[in-house]
């Protein structure tokens, strides 16, 4: 490669040394979803590091399917590492194949089944715990329901409880400093500055006390249990005869608690909030739980039929989704014409892909409507990807989806979540774009409204 290639324009605002680390850090999204009025594809500093930036749906999907046998887990991945070990979302090769093999009966439907009724047991306890008139921080709500949900999924409970406590305790901790960490200089980590020793301490406690686990669990034996731990210690892979490791496991571990837990807890805070802000929209999803569940627990088979929060959830997440992903070429690749050298950088961030208002027309407006499956077929597959795609998509889509489901259900058919006035939330830049802070007020849910016509 190549004779004639298109140079690729760089971003404006660019300064000598810090390329556009600043802009960067002082408004990630603003900053991310400003590259695409530049071109498709983008070149941005982050220190001495120059990085491609794949703006648009075709390129995003050049580098995550079409070219993807070209690309491997980029620098974003590297620096977390040390968290996350050869984890699902950092490994390559041959190692993420067969771990990938080895972790999908996890995510299997008779497994998500078996979930989603811990799920359901879950969501019933924290719809009872709340009283009218109590006002919750929702975002720290919802992350302490998602760390339990997986944390009990996980791990066997009469093994498992200090894992849960320290899980619990530790990981917004290290949830909280990561992709500052992912985006900063290497050197920056070794500073004795209290961020660094938090996350430092953080992520030691939470590998000890998986380590402990796992180790208890072979102990005691993997046969007949169904936690991660024990079917992870015991798979081995059909085609290589491959077992994981206890090194192995606990990445897997880590990997899963940090991919699944902050990604779906901002999601459905998000969902709460628009809901309380768009009460009309709120009074359908209530009216169609109660005519699909009614009082009982939500089960597996009941989401396919809630088809009006399925709505409001693809919108939130198009809403507020990944806001930066990144991979590096490991050979030299034709990019739409642009010639990007083996070892190159290249990220996308879907948050700001589901912002473009060539794709989604007034982008920043919570429209659920615009999921009617009349609606939704203009766009293409490509251009809505918000659990990623290609070989590297996310393999906890149907849990989360299925979580998501059933904590709103669960929780709205019996309580009305107001905003407090006086706090507009702020979409902070983390691996999703989180809020910052939502509380709201718990009020009981009339149910006597009237039922309000067509759908949303
Ligand atoms: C709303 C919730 C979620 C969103 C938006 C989300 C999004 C994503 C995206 C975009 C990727 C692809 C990353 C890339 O291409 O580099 C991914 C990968 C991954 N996700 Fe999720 N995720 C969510 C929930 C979960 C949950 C609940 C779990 C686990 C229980 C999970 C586990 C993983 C893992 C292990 C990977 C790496 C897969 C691989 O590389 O083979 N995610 N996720």
């Amino acid at each position: 490669m190549p004779g004639e290639t298109i140079p690729v324009p760089r971003a404006p605002g660019h300064l000598p040394l810090l390329g556009h680390a600043v802009k960067l850090w002082r408004d990630p999204l603003g900053f991310l979803t400003s590259l695409r009025n530049s071109g498709e594809l983008v070149r941005v500093g982050f220190g001495s590091l120059p990085v491609y930036v794949a703006t648009s749906a075709r390129m995003v999907q050049e580098v995550t399917v079409r070219q993807a046998r070209y690309f491997e887990k980029g620098r974003l991945f590297d620096r977390v590492r040390p968290l996350v070990g050869n984890g699902l979302a950092n490994s390559n090769g041959d190692i993420h194949r067969t771990h990938r093999r080895l972790m999908q009966p996890l995510f299997r439907q008779e497994r998500l089944a078996t979930y989603a009724d811990t799920m359901s047991r879950r969501a019933e306890a924290l719809a009872e715990s709340w009283a009218p008139g109590q006002v919750i921080a929702v975002e720290e709500a919802m992350s302490a329901f998602m760390i339990g949900t997986l944390a009990e999924t996980m791990f066997a409970t009469d093994l498992g409880q200090a894992a849960v406590e320290g899980v619990r305790r530790d990981l917004p901790v290290i949830l909280k400093n990561m992709l500052l960490r992912a985006a900063s200089p290497r050197f920056l980590d070794h500073l004795p500055i209290p961020p660094n020793r938090a996350f430092d301490a953080a992520a030691a406690r939470m590998r000890t006390v998986i380590d402990d686990v796992i180790v208890a669990t072979r102990q005691a034996g993997t046969d007949d249990r169904h936690d991660l731990v024990s079917v992870l210690l015991a798979a081995r892979d059909t085609d290589t005869g491959v077992c994981l490791t206890d090194t192995e496991v606990r990445d897997q571990v880590v990997t899963i608690l940090f991919a699944g837990t902050e990604t779906t807890a901002s999601t459905v805070s998000w969902a709460l909030l628009e809901l309380g802000r768009h009460p009309e929209v709120e009074h359908e999803v209530v009216q169609e739980v109660l005519e699909v569940v009614g009082d009982r627990p939500i089960a597996l088979s009941d989401i396919p039929r809630l088809g009006v929060l399925r709505r409001v959830l693809d919108e939130v997440i198009r809403l507020y989704g990944v806001t930066l992903l990144m991979r590096r070429a490991t050979a030299d690749v034709d990019l739409g014409g642009h010639y990007i050298p083996a070892g190159s950088e290249v990220a996308f961030s879907l948050y700001a892909l589901h912002r473009d208002p060539s794709l989604f027309e007034d982008p920043d407006r919570f429209v659920p409507d615009r999921w009617l499956p009349e609606r939704r077929t203009r766009l293409q597959r490509e251009e809505f990807v918000p659990f990623g795609a290609g070989n590297r998509k996310c393999i906890g889509e149907t849990f989360s989806w299925t979580e998501a489901t059933i904590v709103l259900a669960t929780v709205l058919r019996r309580w009305a979540l107001r905003p407090l006035p006086g706090h507009t939330p702020r979409a902070a830049a983390s691996a999703m774009a989180h809020p910052d802070h939502v509380p709201m007020r718990i009020e009981p849910r009339d149910r006597t409204g009237p039922r309000l016509s067509g759908t949303i």
